[in-house]
């Protein structure tokens, strides 16, 4: 077994003290930053190609390399599969011709996810897959369920699936998701079995990490708000 990738270090022991004030500070103040020309751009393209293959996505949203928006095609080849990621660099790594049912972009999320919300998108399946963690208790409006996009992340609705080497922020997703009415589910430990979906489950699995799972099912909605 090899030891060469670095655990999770953080000086929480629990929920972020703060993490309902964010929550309720997101559904009360919907994020106004404008979105990027660059993403905007990214976001006409995928809808014009979305178009031309038909029916709901799924997202693989933070895709790295985008492996896994290829397995994830591979597994659902009836269903257009978009990967999205903001760095240039690892979307441009070679990794062989992506199936014709996937499509690869280059935006910011927090932009990518209000356009498609706004367009109307209703992806099937939505993944998560090991997002930065942002560990430090500061760190917090970083982590996805800190953020102001939270509630446009879940409004977007259908099945998804997060996974991660550090419990704990599955953990304040879960209890941040029930809270902004999300509904609820219990965080997993996962084991892949030697399938891997992505380089960071394969990277954190060799190297003995424990790796979990938070699956919700999410009615979409046109937003989620406080009531
Ligand atoms: C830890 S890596 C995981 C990559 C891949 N999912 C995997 O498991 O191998 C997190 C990825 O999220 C991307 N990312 C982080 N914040 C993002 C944002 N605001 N918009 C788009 N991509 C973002 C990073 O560029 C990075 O590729």
């Amino acid at each position: 077994m090899q030891d060469n990738s670095r655990r999770i270090v953080t000086n929480q022991t629990g929920p972020h003290r703060d993490l309902v004030k964010r929550v309720v500070r997101a559904l009360e103040h919907p994020l106004r930053k404008p979105v990027a020309e660059h993403s905007l751009a990214a976001f006409r393209e995928a809808q014009q190609w979305l178009a031309r293959q038909g029916g709901p996505p799924i997202l693989d949203a933070g895709c790295g390399v985008g492996l896994s928006t290829r397995a994830l095609a591979r597994r659902f080849p009836d269903r257009a599969v978009i990967g999205i990621d903001r760095s240039a660099d690892r979307l441009s790594r070679r990794h062989g011709e992506p199936p014709g049912n996937v499509l690869l972009v280059r935006a910011d999320l927090v932009d990518f996810w209000r356009l498609a919300l706004d367009a109307g998108w209703r992806p099937r399946r939505h993944y998560l897959l090991y997002p930065n963690p942002y560990p430090k208790a500061s760190h917090l409006k970083q982590r996805w369920h800190g953020h102001p996009v939270f509630p446009t992340l879940l409004a977007l609705g259908g099945r998804l699936e997060l996974r991660s080497n550090w419990r704990l922020y599955l953990e304040e997703f879960a209890l941040a998701a029930a809270r902004a009415g999300g509904g609820t589910a219990e965080v997993q430990p996962f084991a892949p079995q030697g399938e891997y979906l992505t380089p960071f489950e394969r990277k954190y699995h060799q190297s003995g990490q424990a790796l979990w799972r938070l699956v919700l099912d999410l009615p979409p909605r046109a937003r989620y708000d406080e009531r």
